[in-house]
């Protein structure tokens, strides 16, 4: 169905910029995240019972999950798991609502299915999440998947005082999450990179870890630290007591682009490959199998999917290449790993 339906769909949402096509995708998936669910599951091939998998302490349907940041705030969560996901990320929230950075902060470079971000964190906080996801538990609503919530720092809270931020979110959404990711490597918060350095990067983690209880965290780093700080953080992380490492998000890098569009922000998308595939080695190696790494970073494939899972991850993330190539990507991809 949504191979047949995205042709249609791609030029009109193309027609307009990023932002609004973003912004109109996700006001209609969140007035009918269920019945645009049931529609779009007609022929979507769901991962298959032997490709579910443990990890970082929940039941993962299958390895392709949704990456953060394309539903901020968690208004769509019964719609995703109809496209064939084994997991789904939510977020990134912070603790105190904000607007993100002033619009346009979205833009695709379509010779090279590649985006330029920089959403800059908009979300409507971690308590409004908190609510919205409590009625869907209280509805029946839940999916039958994991469901992951990514926390960030709200752009007010100064550095020094980012663990409470991070930790603030958690507690109010501690038995909401099947697992939480820590991102401290979005390149859009200033300053929040500073947080992947070791020192701080402990206390940050040991504090999460706490909140969270029987609940995993997860790190996500960028692809732009050098290998050593990444290997770094890695240890850390293990250290710490995180459940797992996600590598990575997007690059301020624009070497691997045809064309740079000339705006500030994360690239994501298929030139991201190269070098997301080689941190993900790093990461894969620094983890040396103690704690689990998922990784993220130019997919739009089954061959890379089964190279990271042949590498050694135990799931992966997709975000830019359901934009270029459409929804029906997901079931495109169960089909291939099966
Ligand atoms: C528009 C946009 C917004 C994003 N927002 C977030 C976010 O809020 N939190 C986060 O951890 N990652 C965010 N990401 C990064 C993705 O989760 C992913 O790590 C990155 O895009 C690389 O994967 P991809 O090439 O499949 O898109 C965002 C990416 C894009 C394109």
């Amino acid at each position: 169905m949504l191979d047949l339906l995205y042709p249609l769909l791609r030029p009109l949402l193309f027609s307009m910029g990023a932002d609004k096509a973003h912004d109109a995708m996700m006001s209609v998936l969140g007035a009918a995240p269920r019945s645009l669910g049931a529609l779009a599951s007609i022929g979507t091939a769901m991962p298959a019972a032997s490709m579910a998998r443990d990890a970082f302490g929940v039941r993962l349907a299958g390895p392709v999950g949704l990456a953060a940041g394309l539903d901020k705030d968690g208004v769509a969560v019964p719609f995703w798991p109809r496209l064939g996901f084994g997991f789904i990320e939510i977020g990134t929230v912070t603790q105190h609502a904000q607007p993100g950075n002033p619009k346009p902060r979205m833009f695709r470079i379509v010779e090279d299915n590649a985006l330029v971000n920089r959403a800059g964190f908009n979300n409507a906080g971690s308590a409004a999440l908190a609510t919205r996801l409590e009625r869907l538990k209280a509805r029946g609503l839940w999916p039958d998947i994991p469901v992951g919530v990514n926390v960030g720092k709200s752009k007010v809270t100064p550095l020094e005082e980012a663990t409470e931020d991070y930790v603030t979110s958690i507690r109010r959404l501690e038995g909401l999450a099947d697992y939480f990711t820590v991102n401290v490597s979005s390149p859009n918060t200033p300053g929040l990179r500073d947080l992947q350095g070791s020192e701080f990067l402990a206390e940050l983690l040991t504090s999460a870890v706490e909140a969270a209880g029987d609940t995993s965290v997860l790190l996500k780093l960028a692809p732009d630290l050098s290998d050593e700080a990444l290997a770094e953080a890695v240890e850390v992380a293990a250290q710490s007591g995180a459940g797992g490492i996600i590598a990575t998000n997007t690059t301020i890098t624009r070497d691997a682009l045809t064309r740079d569009p000339g705006e500030a922000g994360g690239m994501s998308g298929r030139p991201l490959w190269s070098l997301a595939r080689q941190k993900i080695g790093v990461a894969l190696e620094a983890a040396d199998g103690r704690i689990p790494v998922v990784g993220v970073g130019g997919i739009h494939s089954a061959e890379q999917v089964q190279e990271l899972l042949s590498a050694g991850c135990v799931a992966v993330q997709v975000y830019s290449a359901m934009i270029f190539e459409g929804p029906g990507l997901i079931s495109r991809l169960n089909r291939q790993l099966r």
